[in-house]
């Protein structure tokens, strides 16, 4: 058997680590539903459950991982030998494949979005020639989809490599490469003048009356998936750590950076969407819609419409491998195959699947047009990845003993404090499920 791989240094870990926590999430997902989630006061919420919930069940993946050297499914079977916690890396293998069915599709629109920009097709006059292009361009029967073919042969491209030659040299380049787009565009909002002072008020200022159950929960889902939390991929990817890592610096560090560009993500796009009088809870549709209708009455407004759909690729692919990187490992080693032939098979199934997403949009199958997407990214969010977290830190928190932890840890007053949250993170997320079910069914 080939030997197992390892991370190549420690800055090639955090860097892989924060590629697959700053994703899509950042750009597509965050503004958009502290957009409807009404700003300052989905922002705390969010704050919260990253802390209280979100690092200790980080802390916890990366330990099983470091520990056991395997998989996903295999670390959780060899740390829980007599307990059924690996359902938790099954119930992830299979999250893997939904997540990256849609995934896939939208880093595809990301894809084209920056050479549409590139060579100035998204010149619009008014919002609705970008609705009218955002619409015509997704049910169309093949660009999409030749984007999202081509975003899936980056990710083979990448996988390839290995761990260390592909994974981490690809986070190397690309995630300084983010970092520097993100700061030109906030430059950018910040300079706007009119709308940055309603902006930052939206981005900061809470009302403490708009809080309901399900936005908790909502923000817990977010915090799941901006964390790459749920489904094995921190698992994985602390498998490949060296024993004398460590894991509870590493998590801080994945945190901060992810929401931090998180939050620099938000301060690049509110300001603006202010200043120019749009709306800042449109939805999904921010990014595709709203910022291109934007850009386009700027200054420059084509060299950051480039720049902001080259930063959303970028993000999307440091991400998406970490999730295909789960399925990788779980196969190659679980039925002793080469990486080559799992990336191939499993690339194949993903095609198909990502295929599916993208053609409902469309009416190819007549009679049936249905946001698949929407209802894969509900799905998951909400039910599967919170689901896999609590199976994972149900082994963490309660089969794994208070010693162990702490003897792997380092054991000291904040070790000791974290354990704390990690034996409560499975009530606190059982808790916040049931009260966002009962909001959700309350209102039919
Ligand atoms: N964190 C990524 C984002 O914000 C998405 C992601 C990568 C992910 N790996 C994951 C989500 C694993 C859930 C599980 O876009």
């Amino acid at each position: 058997m080939e030997k197992r791989q390892q991370w190549g240094s420690k800055l090639g870990f955090l860097l892989a680590a924060v590629g697959s926590a700053v994703g899509l999430g950042n750009f597509w997902k965050f503004p958009y539903v502290m957009g409807q989630g009404g700003g300052a006061l989905f922002l705390i919420i969010y704050l919260l459950c990253i802390i209280l919930v979100g690092v200790p069940v980080l802390v916890a993946e990366l330990m099983i991982g470091k520990r056991n050297q395997k998989n996903a499914v295999a670390s959780l079977k060899s740390e829980f030998p007599e307990r059924p916690f690996f359902i938790g890396g099954w119930l992830g293998f299979i999250t893997a494949f939904l997540i990256l069915s849609f995934y896939t599709v939208i880093a595809g629109w990301c894809m084209y979005y920056t050479i549409a920009s590139l060579t100035g097709k998204l010149a619009f006059a008014s919002q609705s020639q970008s609705v009218d292009h955002f619409l015509s361009f997704t049910t169309g029967n093949y660009l999409p989809l030749v984007f999202l073919i081509l975003f899936i042969v980056l990710n083979v491209g990448v996988l390839l490599g290995g761990v260390k030659e592909g994974i981490e040299k690809a986070a190397k380049i690309l995630m300084p490469i983010l970092v520097a787009i993100v700061f030109l565009l906030i430059i950018r909002a910040l300079t706007l003048g009119d709308g940055v002072k309603e902006g930052l008020a939206f981005m900061f200022k809470p009302d403490f009356s708009a809080i309901t159950p399900n936005l908790v929960l909502t923000a817990l889902g977010l915090a799941f998936f901006k964390l790459s939390l749920g489904m094995g991929t921190m698992i994985t990817y602390g498998s490949y750590l060296k024993p004398e890592s460590n894991v509870v610096k590493s998590s801080f560090q994945i945190a901060f950076f992810d929401t931090l560009i998180a939050v620099l993500a938000g301060l690049a796009i509110f300001p603006t969407v202010f200043a120019m009088g749009f709306d800042v809870s449109s939805g999904p549709s921010l990014a595709f819609i709203t910022i291109p209708a934007l850009l386009n009455q700027l200054p420059f407004g084509q060299v950051f419409g480039v720049l902001f759909f080259f930063a959303l690729t970028v993000a999307a692919l440091t991400s998406s491998i970490s999730i295909y990187e789960v399925i990788i490992a779980f196969l190659s080693e679980e039925f002793k195959k080469s990486r080559k032939y799992v990336i191939i098979v499993s690339s194949v199934i993903i095609t198909v699947l990502g295929i599916l997403v993208s053609v409902s949009f469309t009416d190819v199958i007549p009679g049936v047009q249905y946001d698949l997407l929407d209802s894969l990214d509900l799905l998951t969010s909400v039910f599967f990845m919170p689901l896999g977290g609590l199976i994972i830190v149900l082994g963490a928190g309660w089969a794994l003993k208070r010693s162990t932890f702490l003897d792997e840890l380092g054991n000291n007053i904040f070790n000791k404090i974290l354990y704390v949250f990690v034996v409560m993170a499975p009530f606190i997320i059982s808790f916040i499920f049931v009260l966002g079910v009962v909001d959700f069914l309350s209102k039919y």
